[in-house]
């Protein structure tokens, strides 16, 4: 394979760390920049074992920062841009909307117009991918799966500012000829991930015997994917997919919220060595999450039947590598919980 120089954007988050990782060692020839603001979801942390990898660098910055992405592109000549750096969190977005339009919409048409400037001498040889969500395509009943053609329909302001992105990469495309190509991926969980999110945040609290607030009925349904098995997909839809195309990216794996806890908290009881049974008793019914959208479900047959890819692992043993890690992880949950995410949990969840 041919040397590559790649601009990793938000490799400092729980996705992007994975992903980082991946390319370091699997393509020790490409050069993997990764930009990162290290917001609070950024964290250095994450990538303690490839820091010193002789083909990576970190370079710490915003993607709207139109200067810096000309110093990047003039230094390193990037071949192609994974981006994933965004606001992420869906309860944050219903509390500051606008942080989430700055870096989603505008961070991406910034990076999207620097794309274009350094690269329309050739632009056949380079190639922009975007790494977005299935919570553009709205909220499924009872039955029925996203497919790549579901119309869009965003519902919270994180799926709103991710739809936005998505459709101006595409604009890029239909009306530059920008390479592009495009993921919409189901909800991630593994190792590093941010305990704001619903399973680090449970393994967490059942940790630390603190109650589990699980919204509304708890009826709600989200399809799990292991994040190595997402990363793996964005390395072969980045080097195989079709320009122009869109992929879905899911585990076929639909969880209800409340088994998800369930199931959790007898993980978490076995391998704390508590009797059976005890952290479920943490469980809290608490205030729904405002628009909250009942069910996300993805159909990937496009990609396993394209480019060969399927799931990896069982989500029983996903979920416990991962309450394992978090276990074993004491000292990086507590220097993430300090500091800025008690204020954060304060005012997400007192009044609930
Ligand atoms: P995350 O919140 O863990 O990480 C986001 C990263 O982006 C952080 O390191 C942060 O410092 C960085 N960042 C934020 N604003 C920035 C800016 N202006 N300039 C540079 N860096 C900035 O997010 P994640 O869960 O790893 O998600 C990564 C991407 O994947 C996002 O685009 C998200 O929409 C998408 N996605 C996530 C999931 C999921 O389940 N987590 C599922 C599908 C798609
Ligand atoms: P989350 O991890 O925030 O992902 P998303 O909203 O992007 O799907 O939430 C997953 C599900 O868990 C969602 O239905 C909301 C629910 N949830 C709770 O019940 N309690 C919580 O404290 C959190 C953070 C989420």
């Amino acid at each position: 394979m041919a040397t590559q120089s790649i601009l990793i954007t938000g490799g400092a988050g729980f996705i992007g760390s994975h992903l980082v990782r991946h390319m370091v060692k699997r393509y020790p020839d490409y050069r993997i920049v990764n930009l990162d603001l290290l917001t609070y979801a950024g964290n250095l942390e994450n990538l303690r074992d490839v820091e010193e990898a002789p083909n990576y660098t970190f370079v710490k910055g915003d993607i709207l920062d139109a200067a810096l992405l000309d110093e990047l592109f003039a230094s390193f000549h990037f071949d192609g841009i994974i981006h994933l750096a965004a606001e992420s969190h869906v309860d944050r977005s219903i509390a500051d909307p606008m942080a989430f339009i700055r870096t989603n919409v505008l961070g991406t048409v910034q990076l999207l117009h620097a794309a274009l400037k350094y690269w329309q001498e050739n632009l056949d040889q380079h190639r922009f991918y975007h790494v977005s969500t299935d919570e553009v395509y709205g909220s499924l009943g009872e039955t029925g799966y996203f497919t790549e053609t579901t119309p869009y329909d965003p519902r919270s302001p994180y799926s709103a500012s991710k739809a936005s992105s998505d459709h101006f990469v595409r604009a890029f495309h239909h009306t530059y000829g920008l390479p592009i190509v495009i993921s919409n991926c189901s909800n991630n969980y593994g190792p590093y991930q941010f305990p704001e999110k619903l399973i680090p945040l449970m393994i967490n609290n059942i940790r630390t015997g603190k109650p589990l607030p699980v919204y509304g009925d708890g009826q709600y349904t989200r399809d799990w994917l292991w994040v190595e098995d997402h990363t793996r997909a964005i390395d072969l839809i980045y080097h195989q997919g079709r320009v122009g195309q869109t992929y879905n990216i899911g585990g076929h794996n639909e969880w209800k919220n409340i088994d998800l806890v369930h199931t959790l908290c007898d993980i978490m009881d076995e391998l704390m060595g508590k009797p059976a049974g005890s952290s479920r008793q943490l469980i809290h019914f608490v205030k729904d999450r405002p628009g909250h959208d009942r069910r996300y479900a993805i159909d990937a047959s496009k990609l396993a039947a394209e480019l060969g890819w399927a799931p990896s692992i069982q989500t029983d043993e996903g979920l416990r590598r991962t309450a394992q890690w978090y276990l074993t992880h004491a000292e990086w949950l507590e220097s993430v919980t300090s500091g800025e995410y008690r204020h954060y949990y304060e005012q997400q969840y007192q009044h609930r």
